[in-house]
């Protein structure tokens, strides 16, 4: 009656602290690729279902060295920035988006050469391990339908995004939406298709509503998109008070922070997902946990373009949703591997302060630190409860998501060395050192999409 009955030891998070090892169970998935049950080896069903299974096509023995993690969540991801990831990160945020960005997502008007990356992308990240990924496309219409596509097509769970942008003063000709009667009408029937596709999809894809910030965006337009999102139950996704310039341009306009004004406009609710959000007061961060809110935490970008370190842990303890994101291009790498890193170096760095002419107690901020645990369960659980989606788990429940990471590929092995060590010092391992040569397969909702050498 199961679909597939896999036998492996796997790791998952219970708590934002606490790893779970999931040694030698099985792994029950039903045909929807939901986890139906997993199997402890001391429970008195584990003989009766491996006997049932074990010389059947369902059942796969994973081999000795290999470990299951879930796939990683990304939470914020330009996908057509993939096109120009690792350059340009030498200037400040405003300039990178009108002398280099703008121009580059302008290029996206041209099906053929969307095609093109968006395919390479997506396969690059679930190479990677990525196995959903909440996507701004761009401003065009057809092309962010065919990323969905793409997503659906290639079985990578997509949150994609039409992204709006309709002021005149702060977006280039080149590139905008026409007129903001334009913007809301493309973004509906933007939603209306991806509610199509995902009839068909097994994993699902779906529409998210994109103002891109509140710096390109008139009232009226983000008036018109919070009530387009209440009206269809979408996801949003926004960038929220990146850098001193960004927070400060929306302060002016507003006399209040992005988080107060994008809640004014209807854009903060369970399903939102905003990002980066570094400069967040703590009635900000109120105010997301109230709403449901989620902040999608991009730590390799933030080093090019917030100014600052974003205290993940305080937003954490108050009771925020937290995930990661790549934030390509701001952020170079499509590896979410590289981000729990970043994301660890950076809270450290919060910690202890970065300037030795200062004494050690003015230096830096107390108890920012988070640990590589932490930021395990933001890019898994933490990810699927920002999205609401029952995605990041290994629990009954959850969708069969999950990367095998081999860790004796001849290229790319774990200093492992001692037969007795511990499980959770190998999780560790497995968190700072993965290549992408040791995610060896992946599989989303039930299916393998990622199978390498
Ligand atoms: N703010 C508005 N657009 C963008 C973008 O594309 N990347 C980043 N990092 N910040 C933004
Ligand atoms: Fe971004």
């Amino acid at each position: 009656m199961y679909t597939n009955v896999f036998l492996a030891t796997a790791f998952s998070s219970k708590s934002p602290k606490e790893v779970v090892v999931l040694k030698d169970c099985l792994f029950c998935i039903d045909e929807q690729g939901i986890i139906d049950r997993i199997v402890e080896p001391d429970h008195a069903d584990y003989e009766r279902i491996l006997d049932e299974y074990v010389h059947t096509h369902a059942f796969r023995k994973i081999d000795e060295g290999s470990y299951l993690l879930p796939g990683f969540i990304d939470l914020h991801v330009h996908a057509s920035q993939w096109a120009q990831a690792g350059t340009a990160l030498d200037i400040p945020l405003h300039e990178w988006l009108s002398t280099y960005t703008f121009p580059s997502e302008a290029k996206f008007a041209d099906l053929e050469y969307a095609k093109v990356v968006y395919e390479d992308v997506v396969q690059t990240l679930i190479a990677n391990g990525t196995t959903t990924a909440l996507y701004f496309a761009t401003v065009h219409k057809e092309a962010s339908v065919l990323l969905a596509e793409i997503c659906a097509e290639r079985g990578q769970r997509g949150l994609v995004g039409k992204v709006v942008m309709d002021l005149a003063q702060e977006c280039p000709d080149f590139y905008r939406d026409k007129d903001t009667e334009t913007a809301l009408r493309d973004t509906e029937e933007f939603i209306l298709k991806i509610k199509e596709i995902a009839k068909t999809t097994k994993q699902g894809v779906y529409p998210v509503v994109t103002p891109r910030f509140i710096p390109t965006c008139t009232d009226e337009v983000l008036e018109g998109l919070g009530a387009l999102a209440a009206k269809h139950d979408t996801h949003i996704q926004s960038h929220c008070s990146e850098s001193d310039w960004a927070h400060q341009h929306v302060q002016e306009r507003f006399g209040k922070n992005d988080a107060q004004a994008l809640h004014d406009f209807g854009l903060l609710q369970d399903k939102s997902v905003m990002a980066h959000c570094n400069f967040l007061s703590d009635d900000d961060a109120k105010l997301f946990a109230e709403t449901g809110s989620a902040v999608a935490h991009c730590p390799v970008s933030n080093a090019y373009f917030a100014n600052s370190v974003i205290p993940i842990k305080r937003f954490a303890g108050m009771g925020v949703d937290i995930g990661l994101g790549s934030d390509i291009s701001g952020g170079f790498s499509p590896s979410l591997y590289d981000n729990s890193r970043q994301a660890v170096m950076s809270s450290r760095m919060l910690e202890d302060g970065v300037d030795p002419s200062k004494s050690a107690e003015l230096r830096g901020v107390n108890d920012s630190r988070i640990t590589i645990a932490e930021a395990f369960y933001f890019v898994t659980a933490g990810g699927g409860a920002s999205l609401s989606l029952p995605i990041g788990r290994l629990e009954e429940g959850y969708a069969w998501d999950v990367q095998r990471i081999d860790t004796t590929v001849p290229t790319a092995k774990l200093p492992l060395f001692d037969v007795n060590e511990p499980l959770l010092d190998i999780f560790q391992k497995m968190m700072y050192l993965v290549r992408p040569e040791n995610i060896r397969e992946v599989w989303v909702q039930g299916e393998l999409v990622h199978s390498r050498g």
